[in-house]
């Protein structure tokens, strides 16, 4: 790997793609080799064992492809299998939990919390110890949305049903004085319009992709690993493990640049040491 090398990022479908924008904003010299595993999304019931296997076999994909970096654009990932995976890999790794904690912690005013992610973000309490080590004296109130993540995968971003989700989903931490909310999986900033909309102006919405693209600006400084304008010559590429046309055009309705084409992987072939 060499500083023109690409940077991979993934997540288990189409929200690693809010972070990989972000990325392509942030850091306009980089290009990008994006995985969404969509035959296998969702991650976020699954257990730890499952996310590590599928994080090692994507790791090796993404090697397959020299990245000179990897951002695991996805909460649960970066909850259950970012410490495991980092200490088998020589590449430099980033995941997502750690910055938009910290972006949470300058955020709140009142030390008081809201994190939404999947079930297991939210259980494995990786906000909670982020948190709690940037500022003991915050307090934290986690809420699992499970059905966002299908929802947006569906495209049902601003469609009443996803609001009367969101609206339960939400309504108990509104209860908690909170006045910080993370998105807590990289699915939620596409339904970010709606979720201001149930939560009012008062509530300081915080998406770790703006923290973790200048992270990892940081890390490529650190590492004399930043492209220089070389990259501009170069696309980003897009791959998934099922469903690639119908990714593409998903992918083409929120990035800057344009998605011609996506690959089908057949990832399990990429199978964990
Ligand atoms: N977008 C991912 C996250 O940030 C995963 C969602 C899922 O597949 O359940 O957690």
């Amino acid at each position: 790997m060499s500083c023109g090398s690409p940077i991979g990022v993934f997540d288990s479908g189409v929200g690693g793609l809010t972070v990989a924008k972000e990325i392509m904003r942030q850091l306009p010299d980089e290009r990008i080799v994006y995985f969404g595993d969509t035959a296998r999304v969702p991650y976020g019931s699954k257990s730890k064992k499952t996310i590590i296997t599928y994080t090692r076999q994507i790791v090796r994909f993404l090697r397959s492809k020299d990245v000179k970096a990897i951002v695991v654009a996805c909460n649960t990932a970066s909850a259950y299998a970012l410490e495991t995976v980092k200490e088998e890999t020589e590449i430099p790794m980033i995941g997502v939990v750690e910055p938009g904690a910290r972006a949470a912690a300058e955020a709140t005013r009142n030390g008081r919390i809201g994190v939404i992610g999947t079930e297991g973000t939210i259980k494995s309490g990786i906000y909670d110890r982020y948190l709690n080590a940037t500022n003991p004296h915050v307090t934290v109130f986690g809420k699992a949305c499970p059905l966002f993540v299908p929802l947006v995968e569906e495209g049902w971003l601003q469609d009443p049903v996803t609001r009367t989700v969101a609206e339960r989903y939400i309504s108990e931490l509104m209860d908690k004085d909170i006045d910080t909310l993370v998105l807590g999986c990289t699915h939620y900033p596409l339904l970010r319009k709606l979720i201001r909309s149930v939560v009012g102006e008062g509530i300081t919405l915080v998406n770790p992709a703006y923290e973790t693209a200048i992270t990892l600006r940081k890390l490529l400084c650190e590492k004399e690993l930043c492209a220089g304008e070389e990259g501009l010559s170069r696309e980003h590429t897009f791959f998934v493990s099922d469903g690639a046309e119908k990714f593409r055009q998903f992918a083409n309705s929120i990035l800057p640049c344009e998605v011609v084409e996506t690959k089908d992987v057949n990832i399990e072939s990429f199978e964990a040491d």
